[in-house]
């Protein structure tokens, strides 16, 4: 196709509209066509269906009728008188010849009909078949491009029922970092980094946890898996409360919690081969023999796409891409129930992150696994999450699915960051509202009073500085912490921790 002056590409779909459509070849059937030629063709198969059995009826009837005329013929005949009786029989003979050579040329006749029927038939056929084929491939490459774009809330409907027990259960956690003043100072100043989090995930599903930077989303993750000690609050994996676990019981516990980080380059070994990394989880929670161990590690690489070489090789030696598949796999290496993955794509360009974020959703299906993904980016958790948690300042401030939370935001905190993502369309871009989030988030170490958003919410009143807004129900699982939120809720009963249906007090 021809673009403006000289710019030519080779494309079906172009993004921006060609102004010459001159195609190189034939344009792939779409599945509306398909269907229709598919229509067209089975009615003409039908068609010569019946003309085949119409023609082989008529075939019939003829040879019935010339049979039926020489009986009659052969009946009328005298019987007496030898000419006669021989001019009888040379008739009947020349008759019966005549009928025989009718019968068969009628029986010719029907046998090439019904030959030329069958072949236009088989020729209809064919064509039923390639259309049908057309058909089931547009469609599924339908489905396929249905799966990329389709948020998790439609697409996995399944897992999302089964979320009515809760996999993992988070509640009320708090973790504040000490910061400044001497050792021995008394008046240390100290960061809030999570104040009171609470969120829940069923089995199979993706909990999105989106915020701006420094909003204690990593955090709140690392509390989850164990690699952070809670000041106070409380993590229960299928039934277990994890904080009352000590020894073996702890360690084994650990195994269902993995995390995946942001950069695998950190977080992989520079002096470890691959083969070494993805054994150490097995070795450290003495997990069968070394063979064992090693037929693990190369099952592992299998699952994530590696090739066996990569045993022996540096993580350096790795593209980003790689890198993180090798994190992942580390992570599945134990075969836990829930991945935290930290930021899992954010190192990654544009094209290697669909690859990891497809493989991410290929493990959790064959693995029966949960994730927390964390981002930044709402675009990543969109495409995997079946809920979301919208963190601010150290809070959940908004808890729903994706279309709670792309279409029905009730938090100004949701709002503003889905106006801060910008889209392809100039005008449209323009005629945004108020263009996202003004001014800096506060500093963890004095937040605001009350609502914590209130020094940028272009709604805040009084009543937001000297009240913390408590968390109310918006819908089936749609939770928002605001006093003077943009949807109504369903109920002014403040609700605790965000189920996947949402749990009154
Ligand atoms: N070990 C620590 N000591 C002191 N402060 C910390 C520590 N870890 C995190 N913080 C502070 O806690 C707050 C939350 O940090 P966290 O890393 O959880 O944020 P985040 O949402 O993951 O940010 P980002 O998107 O940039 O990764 C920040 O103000 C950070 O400076
Ligand atoms: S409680 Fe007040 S300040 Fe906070 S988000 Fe709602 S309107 Fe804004
Ligand atoms: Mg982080």
């Amino acid at each position: 196709m021809k673009g403006p002056e000289g710019h030519v590409f080779a494309c079906f779909h172009p993004v921006s509209g060609p102004l010459d459509l001159t195609l190189l070849s034939e344009p792939p059937v779409t599945a509306e066509e398909a269907a229709a030629v598919a229509a067209e063709a089975e009615q003409k198969a039908e068609e010569l269906a019946e003309k085949i059995e119409l023609t082989k009826a008529e075939a019939t009837d003829e040879a019935e009728a010339t049979e039926a005329a020489d009986a009659t013929e052969s009946a009328d005949a005298p019987e007496d008188g030898k000419p006669e009786a021989s001019d009888a029989a040379a008739e009947a003979d020349d008759a019966a010849t005549g009928d025989a050579k009718d019968e068969a040329k009628a029986e010719e006749k029907a046998e090439a009909a019904a030959e030329e029927a069958d072949a236009e038939a088989a020729e209809a056929e064919a064509a039923v078949v390639a259309k049908a084929t057309a058909v089931v491939e547009a469609a599924e490459a339908e489905a396929v491009a249905a799966t990329v774009a389709t948020p998790r809330e439609e697409s996995k409907a399944a897992p999302a029922a089964k979320a009515s027990r809760p996999l993992l259960e988070v509640v009320d956690l708090v973790k504040e970092f000490p910061v400044g003043g001497g050792a021995f100072s008394r008046n240390k100043a100290v960061v809030h980094a999570v104040s009171g989090v609470s969120l829940s995930l069923g089995y199979g599903e993706t909990f999105g946890l989106v915020g701006e930077s420094g909003c204690g989303k990593t955090t709140l993750g690392r509390m989850i898996v164990g690699l952070e000690k809670p000041n106070s609050g409380r993590v229960t994996l299928d039934g277990t409360e994890v904080g009352s676990l000590r020894g073996k019981a702890l360690r084994r516990h650990r195994r269902d919690l993995q995390m995946m980080f942001q950069d695998p380059y950190a977080s992989l070994d520079p002096r470890m081969r691959v083969g070494a990394i993805l054994r150490e989880p097995l070795q450290i929670q003495s997990i069968g023999s070394a063979q064992e161990q090693m037929a693990r590690v190369s099952e592992l690489l299998d699952e994530v796409g590696l090739p066996k070489s990569a045993l022996e090789r540096f993580p350096h030696e790795f593209s980003g891409g790689q890198r993180q598949r090798i994190g992942l796999a580390r992570a599945l290496a134990l075969h836990p129930k829930v991945i935290v993955a930290d930021e899992p794509v954010s190192a990654l360009d544009v094209s290697i992150r669909a690859q990891v974020l497809n493989l991410m959703k290929r493990l959790q299906a064959s693995h029966d696994l949960s994730y927390v993904v964390i981002s930044h980016d709402l675009a990543v958790v969109k495409y995997l999450a079946d809920r979301i948690g919208v963190m601010y300042l150290g809070k959940m401030v908004e808890v729903g699915s994706g279309q709670d939370i792309y279409e029905r935001a009730a938090h100004p905190y949701t709002a503003g960051l889905l106006e801060a993502i910008p889209v392809p369309e100039p005008e449209l871009e323009r005629a945004k509202r108020g263009g996202g989030i003004k001014g800096e988030l506060p500093s963890p170490v004095a937040p605001p009073s009350g609502c914590r958003f209130r020094t940028r919410c272009p709604l805040a009143q009084d009543r937001c500085a000297v009240e913390e807004p408590a968390m109310r129900l918006f819908g089936d699982g749609h939770a928002a912490a605001c006093h003077f939120p943009l949807q109504t809720p369903v109920s002014d009963t403040p609700v605790t921790v965000a189920t996947p249906a949402g749990t009154a007090e």
